[in-house]
C-alpha cells in the first residue's frame, strides 16, 4: 500500500502542537506494517537544511505552480524522518514559507496553504509515485481532496487514489472570503451549491468532510461529539451526513522520545519499578525554576498552547481558590496575550508557590512531565491531547475535564474506586465550571497525602500503552476501506 501522508507541520521539522507529533510518529510507526510512505511538509524557514541533512532534488529542478494568477516556483528538498527510512519531502516556496511563523495572520494565509496543496499534488506527478491514499490533516491539506478530483481530474494517475482527513481540530477550519475561489482556482459553481461555502465563506473543511472517501478525528469520544452542536463547530450536519464514513482512532505517543527511562532531557531517569528518579528530577525542577523544595507539598504542572479550548478561563475563575490550597505550580504556555498576561500577574503575586515560563521549550515541556506530581488539563474540548498521555507515562497524575481524548485516555479514581475497582489513573471532571475543576484538583492534593493510595494511582497509569503500533494498525485498516471505495 502507498500513503502520501501531509500535513503543515512534523516533528522535529517544525511543530506547534499534537499534530506535528503525530505527523512524526505515525508514518514511521506505518512503515513498521509494511506501508509504502512518503511525508510531505512545507519548506520553513526556521529548517535548518544542514541539520537535518535535506537534499534538493536537482533532477525533478524547479517547477511553476499556480496561484493568484501567477507562476510560483516550487523546488523540492528530499529526506528523512530521523532514525527511519521513511522519506519526508519539502515543499520550498521562500516567498511564502520564510515567514515568522508557520500560521500568520498574514492576508495571503489562503494562498500559503493552497499552494502547498497544488504543490503536493505536482510532487506526486513529477516523483511518478500513485498513492493508494492521500492522508490529508486539518485545514490546511483540505483541499487536495477537491484539486485531485476537480482540478487535476484530468490527470488519469489519480483514478483511483482515495482520500482520508483527519481532523486535529475542529476550531480551525479554514475560512476564507470569496477571493478565495479565483486566487486557489476554485471553481464557483462549488462555492454556489455549497460544497465548499459554510456561513457564506469559502471552507477548506468543508470541502475535505465532502470530497473524501473516510474522515476520521483522534479519539472515539471526540468523534461523537462532533456530532453535536456544542462541540461541531458548524460542521456538525455536515459530518452527520458522513457518518458512515467518520470515525474516531485514538492517537498514539512516541515511546522513544516519552519515556522517563529513557528521555535524553531528564537529568533523572526512572520507571515502574522505581520513582526515586522522579523525586530527584522534581527537586532539580523546583531548583532551576527557583522555587522551594518540599517532598509534602504536589507539585501541578501545566503544559499547553494558551488557547480557549484549553480551559484557562474556568482556571482563571478559581485562581485565587487554588493559589490558596497547599500545592505548588509550574505552567509553560504561549498563546494568546489575555491568558500571557493572567499567568504572569499570578507569578509575580505568589513568587515561592507559582512559576510561568512565557514561551515554548521542549526540554522543560518533558521536565515538567518527569517532575511534576499531578498534571492539569481543564480542556473546554480536547480531540485528543498528548499530554495527559506522557502523564500517565511519567507518573504524573492527570486531572482532566471528561471530554474528548481525555475522557478516552484518563479513568477517574474516585469514581472506579467507589465501585471498589482500583484501577483508576487520575481525576476528572465533566462540567464546565471552575468549581468542578477546584473540586478535582482538592480531590488530588488530598489523595497525593495517602501516599499508598497515591502511589496505586501513579502506577496504574504508567502500565497503561498508548503506543502507535495499535493505532497505526486502525490507520492501515482505514486506508485499506478508503481506497476499496475508489475501486
Ligand atoms: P495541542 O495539539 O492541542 O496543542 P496536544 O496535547 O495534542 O495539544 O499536544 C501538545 C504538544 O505540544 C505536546 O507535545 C506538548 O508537550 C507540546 N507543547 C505545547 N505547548 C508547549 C510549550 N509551550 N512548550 C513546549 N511544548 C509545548
Ligand atoms: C490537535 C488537538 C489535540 C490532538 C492533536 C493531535 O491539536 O488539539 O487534542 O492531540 O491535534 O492529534
Amino acid at each position: 500500500m502507498k500513503i502520501a501522508f501531509v500535513s503543515s507541520e512534523v516533528v522535529p521539522f517544525a511543530k506547534t502542537g499534537g499534530l506535528a507529533d503525530v505527523a512524526g510518529s505515525l508514518p514511521v510507526e506505518l512503515a513498521k506494517l509494511g506501508v509504502d510512505v512518503k511525508v510531505f511538509m512545507p519548506k520553513y524557514y526556521s529548517i535548518d537544511e544542514r541539520k537535518y541533512n535535506l537534499h534538493y532534488d536537482g533532477f525533478i529542478g524547479s517547477f511553476p505552480v499556480r496561484i493568484a494568477g501567477y507562476d510560483r516556483e516550487v523546488k523540492l528538498f528530499r529526506g528523512f524522518l530521523p532514525g527511519s527510512s521513511v522519506e519526508i519531502i519539502f515543499i520550498d516556496h521562500p516567498t511564502y514559507f520564510h515567514r515568522h511563523q508557520i500560521y500568520t495572520n498574514d492576508f495571503d494565509e489562503d494562498e500559503r496553504f493552497m499552494l502547498f496543496s497544488k504543490a503536493v499534488i505536482e510532487s506526486l506527478q513529477r516523483l511518478k509515485f500513485v498513492p493508494d491514499v492521500i492522508h490529508c490533516n486539518d485545514w490546511q491539506t483540505g483541499l487536495i481532496p477537491l484539486y485531485v478530483k476537480d482540478n487535476y481530474s484530468w490527470d488519469r494517475m489519480f483514478d483511483k487514489t482515495a482520500f482520508l482527513y483527519t481532523i486535529h481540530n475542529i476550531a480551525y477550519q479554514g475560512a476564507f472570503s470569496k477571493e478565495t475561489l479565483w486566487r486557489g482556482e476554485l471553481n464557483q459553481e462549488l462555492f454556489d451549491n455549497g460544497m465548499i461555502q459554510h456561513n457564506g465563506a469559502v471552507n477548506f473543511m468543508k470541502a475535505a468532510i465532502f470530497y473524501s472517501e473516510m474522515i476520521n478525528t483522534v479519539s472515539p469520544t471526540y468523534a461523537a461529539e462532533l456530532m453535536t452542536e456544542e462541540y461541531g463547530a458548524g460542521m456538525q450536519e455536515y459530518l452527520k451526513i458522513r457518518r458512515d464514513s467518520f470515525v474516531g482512532i485514538l492517537n498514539g505517543v512516541d515511546y522513544d522520545v516519552w519515556d522517563p527511562d529513557t528521555d535524553k532531557h531528564l537529568p533523572f531517569h526512572y520507571n515502574i519499578d522505581s520513582l526515586t528518579g522522579k523525586g530527584k528530577n522534581k527537586e532539580y525542577l523546583l531548583n532551576q525554576i527557583k522555587l522551594p523544595f518540599l517532598e509534602s507539598i504536589p507539585l501541578i504542572g501545566i503544559v499547553t498552547r494558551l488557547a480557549s479550548q484549553k480551559g484557562i478561563d474556568l482556571l482563571e475563575q478559581v485562581i485565587w481558590d487554588l493559589l490558596s490550597l497547599n500545592a505548588q505550580w509550574v505552567v509553560l504556555g504561549a498563546g494568546e496575550s489575555k491568558y500571557e498576561e493572567l499567568f504572569q500577574r499570578v507569578a509575580k503575586n505568589y513568587p515561592r508557590k507559582f512559576y510561568f515560563y512565557q514561551g515554548y521549550n521542549n526540554e522543560l515541556a518533558h521536565l515538567i512531565e518527569a517532575g511534576a506530581d499531578i498534571f492539569l488539563m481543564p480542556s473546554h474540548y480536547e480531540p485528543c491531547g498528548l499530554n495527559q498521555i506522557y502523564s500517565l507515562r511519567y507518573g504524573t497524575v492527570p486531572v482532566v475535564r471528561k471530554t474528548g481524548g481525555l475522557a478516552d485516555t484518563v479513568q477517574d479514581w474516585n469514581e472506579l474506586n467507589s465501585f471498589g475497582k482500583d484501577t483508576g489513573t487520575g481525576f476528572s471532571f465533566e462540567s464546565y465550571s471552575g468549581y468542578a475543576l477546584l473540586h478535582s484538583v482538592k480531590r488530588s492534593i488530598q489523595d497525593y497525602n495517602n501516599k499508598p493510595v497515591w502511589k496505586k494511582i501513579q502506577l496504574n497509569g504508567m502500565r497503561k500503552e498508548f503506543s502507535w503500533k495499535r493505532s497505526a494498525e486502525k490507520y492501515l485498516d482505514l486506508y485499506k476501506l478508503a481506497a476499496s471505495k475508489r475501486q
